[in-house]
């Protein structure tokens, strides 16, 4: 079997994919990367907000026809295939196998079937099953946990991956083990709410230590650097942002969704913190990190949200003075409260503020960056960019990082990097050689006659 998935939504989708695509290699499936080489396409889904759910409709409607001219198997999986809007669609475009985020182990059994397979049970094997690492690469994410037991009134991800579930620490390193056996020196630690680790439907699970002390455990491991996603305020807790400090390898990065930065807003989305509460975090992590980067995701247009609502958001930016942020317009979902109980406000609306948001962001995002131009940063360069004269990676404050390959430098590894300019975006720099020196990438030759025969690129 030639298999190819296709991944939409988040890093936890991206983790799934991964531990997917290894069964089906177990089961003697040959990965390609495109759909016209394949006979099974699985497509991870996501259902967070209207946008993927309707590439994930227009996708399986160019399958459908596919499928009608020759033979082939299509999946989906993730947070869409566990809903009752996911399983119309897959009726309507003759999906063959549906598997929503607990039954991913049941990729096997759907395979082996010869009519519709669809699992949409949560299966604890999941959280013991440890996935091969990904090879050849540097940076890999591990799911500590999974599922949500917040209900913020704007979300479907309580219904589409169920409360939460702590996976157990030695799950836990056992897979933080066979990364570093692998070459791993990035590992970005992910569940839908990090710091409640240990905490399940409220009560601490036995066994299992807060999420401060995994934090710990997984510093003492050897890896190099540590991230982790996503945090939620209201579990935020002074005790992870001292593990951060005191953990070498952990990195100066926090995530730290604030949604608005209207307490009334709040209050609508059940977000069950204030401004002011969020602003307390925001002081604690000043305060023990000076040099924290700090990211954050906004939604805009929520119901009823007021233009003064909306100030607060903007001058909330102000005071923390984000390095980044993920702005989204609000999308109302069914199944989700506030799609059942509040008015959606008019898409002009929603967008003109979301341009206003996103010029507050570049503001800060490139005064934010700039005061790295001339600093020296660690960076962990995965690969090369687009042109391939020059590598890309991540700074430890998850910056992108561009550079010129130089010095006999041309493959992944954890580098330091002069920066020499930034924009909103985007670092650029070069690299360093050990004693500190800038190395100057070699000029682009003129090409020698004798060389003119092969082809050049297109310019
Ligand atoms: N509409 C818009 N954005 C949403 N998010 C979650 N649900 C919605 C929705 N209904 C955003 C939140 C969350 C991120 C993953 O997606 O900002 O933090
Ligand atoms: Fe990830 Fe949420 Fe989208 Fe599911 S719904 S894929 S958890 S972002």
């Amino acid at each position: 079997m030639r298999a190819h998935i296709i991944t939409y939504g988040c890093q936890m989708n991206e983790y799934d994919s991964h531990l997917v695509e290894s069964q089906l290699v177990s089961l003697g499936a040959d990965m390609v990367d495109s759909v016209d080489a394949a006979d099974f396409v699985l497509i991870n889904t996501c259902a967070v907000r209207g946008k993927p759910v309707d590439k994930v409709r227009s996708l399986l409607g160019d399958l459908r026809a596919t499928k009608a001219r020759r033979p082939l198997v299509v999946g989906m999986m993730g947070c869409l295939a566990q809903l009752e809007e996911g399983q119309q669609i897959a009726r309507k475009f003759e999906v063959d196998v549906l598997l929503g985020p607990g039954s991913l182990l049941d990729i096997g059994k759907a395979l082996e079937s010869n009519e519709r397979f669809w699992g949409l049970q949560f299966k604890d094997e999941l959280h013991d099953h440890i996935p091969p690492p990904p090879q050849g690469r540097l940076q890999a994410h591990l799911t500590i946990m999974r599922g949500c037991d917040h209900h913020c009134t704007y979300c479907i991800v309580p219904t589409t991956r169920g409360p939460q579930v702590s996976r157990h620490p030695d799950a836990i390193m056992r897979e933080l083990d066979m990364l570093l056996e692998a070459g791993v020196q990035e590992v970005t630690l992910l569940g839908q709410n990090v710091n409640s680790y240990g905490i399940d439907q409220g009560k601490r699970v036995p066994g299992i230590p807060s999420f401060a002390e995994l934090l710990r455990m997984v510093g003492a491991s050897g890896v190099k650097r540590i991230k982790f996603t996503t945090s939620h305020p209201m579990n935020f807790t002074e005790d992870v942002v001292l593990a951060m400090r005191d953990t070498p390898a952990v990195c100066d990065f926090i995530h730290l969704p604030v949604q608005s930065g209207s307490s009334r807003v709040l209050r609508r989305m059940a977000r069950e913190y204030t401004r002011e509460k969020y602003l307390e975090h925001i002081a604690t992590i000043k305060k023990h990190l000076p040099n924290a980067v700090l990211f954050t995701d906004i939604i805009v247009g929520f119901p009823g949200e007021t233009e003064e609502d909306f100030q607060e958001t903007l001058s909330l930016y102000d005071e923390v003075g984000y390095d980044n942020a993920y702005m989204f317009i609000y999308s109302a979902r069914p199944g989700t409260p506030s799609y059942k109980h509040f008015e959606d406000l008019p898409r002009e609306l929603k967008t003109e503020r979301l341009q206003r948001l996103i010029a507050k962001q570049k503001e800060w995002s490139i005064r934010k960056n700039s005061a790295y131009v001339g600093r020296d940063l660690e960076v962990l360069l995965r690969g090369d960019a687009h042109d391939p004269a020059f590598l890309e990676g991540h700074s430890r404050g998850n910056h992108p990082v561009v550079v010129p390959k130089a010095g006999g430098i041309d493959r992944p590894g954890i580098y330091t990097v002069r920066v020499e300019h930034a924009t909103p975006h985007m670092l650029y720099g070069k690299l360093l050689d050990a004693e500190g020196r800038v190395l100057e990438p070699q000029p682009v030759a003129a090409p020698e006659a004798a060389a003119l025969s092969s082809p050049l690129p297109m310019l």
